[in-house]
């Protein structure tokens, strides 16, 4: 089917991915996906909402409490917006999660019976979000303060939105609020790791443009396990934060002098917690944004390429099925030597399954009687289990 495939459309290159990872592949095998990756506030949600239009949930404190990884797919002008979110049923199994909702039955008078099994879907963004808030709730029994390991998935198809799929992560934490157990610090660091370390994961990295870039936590960390930069792309946020006179280094990092990325950065400008407050939609922000990078005295000299949501879109989905396309022969050939090993390691316990209902009583019964003469060995005081 790949030679069918056209070179323009990104679709079905995202879709091969997406469905390999809801079958649970990406345990055994790394896959390509774009990871969003950051300090706590420094505009991870804020990012993910501008490209999607989902208000995502955010704030302070560990607001995204667990991986979430979210499919994009753009649909013809005129269908209506249409999402569902789900905890895949093997994340479900691996996790507990199950067990972990019941716990939270007393305090929040849902039973385990609610634990949502199969896809659920949302009409409007903001019952996505309620969506979105539950499966994390269930996943992390209630504790607000807690996180989890599972990824929650989340589909959403509209008009005008990109093809392109995207994973939030939790917030690099370095100090525990009050009532979070100290150990979530290690968790979640501990989960950030694991996906910086797949060598499948490009790194977004997303810095906040009106802090000093050099000490900033992950563009250290992906340094550490992708020291050529081949996988790592910046986002500078907040650039209307910065303070007068310091754009000149937010621009020296923009043309990739400061802190060279072989991927670059983009900086995009979402809305303010003010903006939020006073009604500001996505669209607004999005004009917001290219009314800013234009009159900004210092940016509008740069190539407009650097800057804006659509630019760092377009470049992500560029990206992503790129890193598909180069991959996907790799994986091909990974998946077959799996399967052959798989194949060698079931077939001596097939043999000897009974397949039909006679073949089922035959080995009942010769169970049984092998169970009968143990015992009677056994009670003549000359038991052997090895004789069987
Ligand atoms: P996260 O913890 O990394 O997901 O960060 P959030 O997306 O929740 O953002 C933290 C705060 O920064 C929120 O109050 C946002 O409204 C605010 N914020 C995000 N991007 C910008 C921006 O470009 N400019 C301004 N002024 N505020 C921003
Ligand atoms: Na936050
Ligand atoms: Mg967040």
């Amino acid at each position: 089917i790949f030679q069918q495939i056209h070179d323009r459309d990104v679709r079905p290159w995202l879709d091969l991915v997406d469905e390999l990872r809801a079958h649970g592949i990406s345990q055994d095998l790394p896959l390509p996906q774009i990871a969003v990756m950051g300090d706590q506030s420094c505009g991870k949600s804020s990012v993910l909402e501008a490209i999607s239009g989902i208000p995502f949930p955010r704030g302070s404190g560990l607001v995204t409490r667990c991986a979430t990884q979210l499919i994009m797919k753009s649909s013809p002008k005129g269908s209506p917006w249409k999402a569902s979110a789900s905890i895949p049923e093997q994340q479900q199994q691996q996790h507990g999660a199950s067990s972990l909702w019941r716990k939270t039955k007393s305090s929040t008078s849902k039973t385990s019976a609610d634990f949502p099994k199969g896809p659920r879907s949302a009409s409007t963004p903001e019952e996505l979000t309620k969506v979105i808030e539950d499966l994390q709730d269930a996943l992390t029994a209630g504790d607000q303060g807690a996180f989890s390991t599972a990824t929650i998935s989340v589909q959403v198809q509209a008009p005008g939105l990109p093809d392109l799929t995207l994973i939030d992560l939790p917030g690099i934490v370095r100090t525990a609020t009050k009532g979070q157990r100290t150990s979530v610090m290690a968790e979640v660091n501990g989960l950030i790791q694991r996906f910086l370390e797949q060598e499948r994961t490009i790194i977004l990295a997303v810095v906040p443009a009106n802090q000093d870039v050099a000490p900033v936590d992950i563009l250290e960390r992906a340094k550490m396990v992708d020291p050529e930069g081949d996988r790592t792309i910046g986002v500078l946020t907040k650039p209307d934060l910065i303070g007068p006179g310091n754009e000149d280094e937010a621009a020296a990092v923009l043309k990739n002098v400061r802190k060279p990325l072989k991927l670059g950065y983009v900086m995009v400008k979402c809305r303010s917690q003010r903006d939020i407050d006073q009604g500001m939609d996505n669209k607004e922000s999005l004009s917001s944004e290219a009314a800013f990078f234009r009159q900004q005295p210092v940016f509008k000299s740069l190539p407009s390429s650097f800057f804006g949501v659509p630019n760092l879109t377009r470049r992500l989905t560029d990206l992503l099925v790129g890193r598909i396309k180069a991959a996907l022969p790799n994986i091909k050939w990974e998946i077959q030597t799996q399967l052959v090993k798989a194949d060698a390691e079931l077939k001596p316990m097939l043999k000897g399954v009974p397949h039909t209902t006679a073949e089922c009583h035959t080995t009942l019964m010769k169970i049984v009687s092998d169970y009968c003469r143990l015992l009677r060995q056994s009670a003549r005081g000359y038991y052997r289990d090895d004789v069987l």
